[in-house]
């Protein structure tokens, strides 16, 4: 990924990750050259599914956190564009106390979530999940989170966008190092090895043509970024298959992974 890659999210002509996915969840906040590289992509019928299991996944992870085990902060790093049941909505359900910050490193995101998530105790910050110990240090992030106290950390989604030369996985264990115990680290991450034959070529393809490259990996790698935390059950699954309170498992590989982990002790 070249560094300002995302910065071209303001050209209408580019197309945009945010705004592809915006597209594929119905939502309207895109442009004809989002809606075509979403259109190649959802020619894989499971494409759609992936999508909304990947979201359904989030919804479920939060209200699991908010409701089962008391977590009252949230950094959700690579939050899209505002959509239905955003982290802080579902978060303040069950939990009207909940702090929340939202991160994401898209000029056009922040834009519009800053225009939409008008809400005392949530904040959108301009930050890049490549430079974790920025988001960690930033001031309005420090306004609103205490990382003394167990934290949720949301990368949902946004790690298949950070290429092995961006050095992922310590990043990511910069950001375990910070939560206190009792912390939870929440991921969803596309792969190559559980998706229909094809639909990983097809969506490299398609990515290719927007502002980023694919990272696709396996469940072994997608486990790998919850090094020394325990893992809440059932574990990195198939992110249609995480503690699903209807039942949505048709067995149909989706090619997504998912999982909550949880920093020992607290
Ligand atoms: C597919 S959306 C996921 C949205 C939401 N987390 C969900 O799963 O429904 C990915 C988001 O990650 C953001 N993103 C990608 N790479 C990023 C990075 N290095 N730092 C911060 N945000 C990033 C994109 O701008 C986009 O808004």
């Amino acid at each position: 990924m070249t560094e300002n890659s995302y910065s071209r999210g303001l050209e209408q002509k580019t197309p945009n990750v945010a705004r592809i996915y915006d597209y594929m969840l119905g939502g309207k906040d895109n442009f004809a050259c989002d809606r075509e590289v979403a259109t190649l992509l959802l020619n894989n019928p499971r494409t759609a599914a992936a999508v909304r299991a990947n979201r359904r996944f989030l919804i479920r992870a939060v209200r699991y956190l908010a409701e089962e085990v008391g977590v009252r902060q949230f950094l959700d790093i690579g939050t899209g564009l505002p959509t239905q049941e955003n982290v802080h909505e579902v978060a303040h359900r069950y939990a009207p106390d909940a702090r929340v910050v939202y991160v994401d490193n898209d000029p056009i995101v922040l834009t519009y979530a800053r225009a939409l998530l008008d809400c005392p105790n949530v904040r959108i910050v301009d930050g890049d999940l490549r430079r974790p110990t920025e988001i960690l240090e930033n001031p309005e992030v420090r306004q609103i989170l205490n990382f003394a106290e167990p934290v949720a950390i949301l990368l949902v989604a946004i790690l298949h966008f950070v290429i092995d030369e961006d050095n992922p996985y310590d990043a990511v264990a910069t950001l375990r190092n910070a939560m206190a115990p009792g912390s939870f680290l929440v991921i969803s991450h596309g792969s190559a090895d559980e998706s229909a034959e094809g639909f990983s070529e097809a969506a490299e393809q398609a990515y290719n043509s927007a502002t980023v490259e694919l990272a696709l990996r396996s469940r072994e790698q997608v486990a790998r970024f919850f090094d020394g935390l325990d893992m809440v059950p059932p574990g990195v699954v198939a992110a249609q298959s995480w503690r699903p309170d209807i039942s949505p498992d048709t067995g149909m590989p989706l090619g997504v992974y998912a999982g909550v982990g949880r920093k020992p002790g607290g």
